[in-house]
């Protein structure tokens, strides 16, 4: 939930490390700071609150070359200038993306060892102990070799030690880290969108990977042998980091998906496993990938006729489970880093199961570990707030019923190739700036669906609550009346989702319910359904398509719907508060 950043070469190197973690600024933006050697001392300044804050409190032009940087989205300890990173104990100074779960322990220990700590974070600690067994060895690789023996938890982190100004050390384990390629440089990062602006050439590190980088080497250590690394290049636009004129990322990436399901039509399906052979089907995700299980699963179900089981990561990796090696568990991450999803990833392969990794971020820890891996192509997301490559999870999980069903593949290929027209139509229309200026002062808005439209009233009730910071929760439309329709007051939101013709009227039932006790109805319906003014104030209309499409056009108008809220209630859309893009941490 942190970013890290480094840079060793021939250039200045502040503007480099600060433009490096404003990119990286949504993965956590409590507080930053950098490192950096000038005459030939560590200098660090940090403080709280976000980049631009660090960026007013140095001079970029200081003949420095190297040094490291983090943005930090606090775990252990406050918000406070001394829990923020670098961390310099001793001859050690470090930035660090992880938990190190044993560090209360490690930090008794130390201090029995006369060690004292000004904050209260893991991440000195960590500092500490490297200082500790570097005093002792005074080899800084067979130093990490014995702190990674010692420590528990995860870590992305990089070292500057003393009077050994020409080396960055890094080490990863669970927590994403990158080595960019320059001519003469190198670069280090949480992710790619970091170092676009230098290089597009870059290794992956894997757990336990040390590397010793200069400014023209980079040597990588695993159990005390050098390894070979593959150079990957990052094919991509040269703008795709920037804004593109919009006002906020998630505006960019909500409009980015026309593009996208008109780019990616056939490749995808190439890519696209058979698992009509599996015996069990279960889907582990977090937050939107969730909800994006929960969608696939009723694709899944209505096409190959097989149970899909749906879990929440985080309860999955805990719970008793009948896996085995007949089953396949498909894990679905945006980031391909999360800390829940990844763990349950490693549980259900100690059960010899198959796992199936639809993740976006190429090179990422579940990508690589799961027995398969098909890619969602939303290229970069930066936005906090997941949008394009939700949509893109929902289409990767259509192909994927579409493959394994009956269905061949010419037979709807017309229907994808409107998608991109008809999602261009949601985006053209101004409705959504309407329907917010009705609901934007509200504190308590409730989502309705049934089936599979209750899954997508669950995403965007998430978009709501987590951009425009409004309490309010999505309820499968026959149970609100088993107590929560005690909450619905005159001129209570209540936005229903309805794509499915079948069942149309058991939800228009439930929203007379509701318009009875006072509520204003929103609905977000296909053209295909024919609704009575009487059941609504607004009727967001989209187009149809077949089943498995209809969740993506749907989805659409409440992320652009969460999306005027928020400008209304002047939030920070693409770094909502408290949130980090991929949270790294239990
Ligand atoms: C998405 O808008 C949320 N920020 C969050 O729920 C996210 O979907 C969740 O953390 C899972 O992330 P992942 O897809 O990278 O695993």
């Amino acid at each position: 939930m942190c970013g890290i950043v480094g840079y060793i070469g021939k250039k200045k190197a502040l503007p480099i490390l600060i433009n490096s973690l404003k990119t990286l600024e949504y993965r956590g933006y409590d507080s930053s700071g950098i490192a950096y050697m000038i005459n030939n001392e560590i200098k660090i300044v940090k403080d709280v609150g976000k980049i631009n804050v660090l960026e007013n409190k140095i001079n970029l032009e200081v003949n420095t070359y190297m040094g490291i940087g983090h943005t930090r989205w606090a775990t252990h300890g406050g918000v406070t200038i001394n829990n923020s990173h670098p961390h310099r104990v001793g001859n050690i100074t470090l930035v660090h993306n992880g938990i190190i779960e044993n560090y209360l322990e490690l930090k008794n220990k130390l201090i029995d060892l006369d060690y004292k700590f000004i904050g209260e974070t893991d991440s000195e600690v960590l500092c500490a102990l490297i200082d500790y067994y570097y005093n002792k060895t005074e080899n800084i690789i067979h130093t990490i070799e014995k702190v990674i023996k010692e420590i528990k938890g995860s870590y992305a982190t990089a070292i500057i030690v003393d009077d050994d100004y020409d080396n960055i050390y890094v080490i990863r384990k669970d927590s994403p880290l990158i080595i960019g390629i320059g001519n003469d440089e190198n670069f280090i990062a949480s992710d790619v969108p970091a170092i676009l602006g230098y290089t597009n050439k870059y290794i992956l590190l894997n757990d336990y990977d040390i590397a010793k980088i200069s400014n023209k080497e980079i040597t990588v250590y695993n159990n005390g042998s050098i390894v070979k690394k593959d150079i990957n290049e990052f094919e991509y636009e040269n703008d795709v980091v920037s804004k593109q004129g919009y006002n906020h990322y998630m505006l960019k990436e909500i409009h980015e998906v026309s593009s996208l399901v008109r780019n990616n039509l056939v490749d995808n399906l190439r890519n696209i496993p058979d698992i009509k052979k599996y015996k069990n089907i279960y889907i582990v995700a977090c937050g939107s990938a969730y909800h994006a299980g929960l969608i696939g699963k009723n694709m899944l179900e209505e096409l190959i006729n097989k149970p899909v089981y749906v879990e929440i990561a985080s309860e999955f990796r805990y719970k008793k489970l009948f896996l085995d090696k007949e089953d396949l568990v498909i894990i679905i991450s945006q980031s391909g880093e999360t800390a829940d999803t990844l763990a349950s990833l490693r549980v259900a392969k100690e059960y010899g199961t198959t796992t199936l990794g639809i993740v976006n971020v190429f090179g990422s820890s579940i990508a690589r570990e799961a027995s398969i891996v098909v890619y969602t192509n939303a290229l970069i997301e930066i936005a906090v707030a997941t949008t394009k490559a939700f949509v893109m999870q929902l289409y990767t999980l259509g192909l994927i019923a579409i493959k394994n069903s009956n269905i061949r593949y010419s037979d709807v290929i017309s229907n994808y190739r409107l998608l991109a027209n008809q999602v261009d139509s949601i985006l053209e229309n101004n409705i959504y700036k309407e329907v917010a200026k009705l609901i934007y002062k509200e504190k308590d808005i409730f989502f309705l669906g049934r089936g599979i439209d209750y899954y997508i009233a669950m995403e965007g009730n998430l978009k709501l609550k987590e951009i425009a910071y409004i309490h309010s929760e999505s309820y499968p439309a026959g149970e609100l009346k088993h107590g929560t329709i005690a909450l619905i007051e005159k001129d209570t939101p209540v936005i229903s989702v309805i794509t499915n013709n079948i069942i149309k009227d058991k939800i228009l039932s439930n929203i007379k319910e509701v318009i009875s006790r006072g509520a204003k109805s929103i609905i977000v319906a296909t053209d295909d359904i024919k609704i009575d003014k009487s059941y609504y104030d607004i009727l967001i209309q989209v187009p149809t398509n077949i089943d498995v499409l209809k969740p993506i056009l749907a989805i659409i108008p409440l992320q652009l719907l969460a999306y005027e809220v928020a400008l209304l209630n002047n939030c920070d859309i693409d770094k909502p508060r408290n949130l980090a893009k991929s949270v790294t941490v239990e």
